[in-house]
């Protein structure tokens, strides 16, 4: 089971853990009748109306896609040009001109994988949630050791000037991923979309301009 909706705050984790799941909100429903594959949607597309993700992006990337909803908004969002790779370590069913990599992050074999598609993005996409322990701290750091190494990745495949927008649990952890981040890019802001629940331990980091070395 992965963490896709029970991303909680640390008090009552277990507890809230199998209610969270189980919720279904009004995003969800709305994604439903919408046609998108996740309630996730609402957050990229509230995260790129404040910050513009995807202004003229040719070449995305998405870091854990499953079940795809991110990659249905970039498909959108690139229209007919340019080209979109998602990564997940569970299969999707297809989406038009989508490349999906069915590959595990924290693998080099995955990286190689993702450069015989592109080799430079101008953005790249990280929504990671670890498989859930149930224990608090221990899903933290799992949640920000994915996170570390979509940053790894990003580093490795962001064009100079590129946009990173990556997913991270609030937490022990946070502030010193959170620096990492800074030190690779010019303009770095967190944020919390109206779409990602109260509860919820999760924050985004947009991060511009790439200093690519
Ligand atoms: C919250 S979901 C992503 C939802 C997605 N943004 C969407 O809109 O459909 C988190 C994903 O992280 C993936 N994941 C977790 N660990 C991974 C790993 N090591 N490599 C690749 N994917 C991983 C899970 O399989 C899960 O699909």
């Amino acid at each position: 089971m992965y963490l896709c909706y029970s991303d909680l705050i640390e008090s009552n984790y277990h507890t809230e853990c199998v209610f969270y799941l189980k919720r279904k909100d009004h995003y969800y429903y709305r994604a439903h009748k919408e046609g998108y594959r996740s309630r996730a949607v609402f957050k990229l597309k509230q995260l790129n109306n404040k910050f513009g993700i995807f202004r003229g992006a040719k070449a995305v990337l998405d870091l854990c896609c499953a079940p795809g909803g991110w990659l249905q908004i970039a498909r959108e969002e690139l229209g007919d040009e340019g080209v979109v790779v998602g990564v997940d370590i569970n299969k999707i069913s297809s989406i038009d001109d989508v490349n999906f990599i069915c590959g595990d992050i924290l693998e080099e074999e995955t990286l190689n994988q993702i450069l015989s598609v592109s080799k430079e993005f101008d953005v790249v996409l990280s929504d990671c949630s670890p498989k859930v322990s149930g224990v608090w701290s221990v899903d933290h750091e799992r949640q920000i050791f994915l996170a570390k190494a979509s940053l790894n990745i990003a580093k490795r495949v962001l064009k100079k000037g590129g946009t990173l927008v990556i997913k991270a649990f609030q937490g022990n952890e946070y502030p010193q991923f959170l620096n990492e981040v800074r030190q690779c890019f010019d303009y770095v802001k967190t944020t919390k979309p109206s779409a990602s629940r109260k509860a919820s331990a999760e924050m985004y980091i947009v991060a511009k301009n790439f200093r690519k070395k």
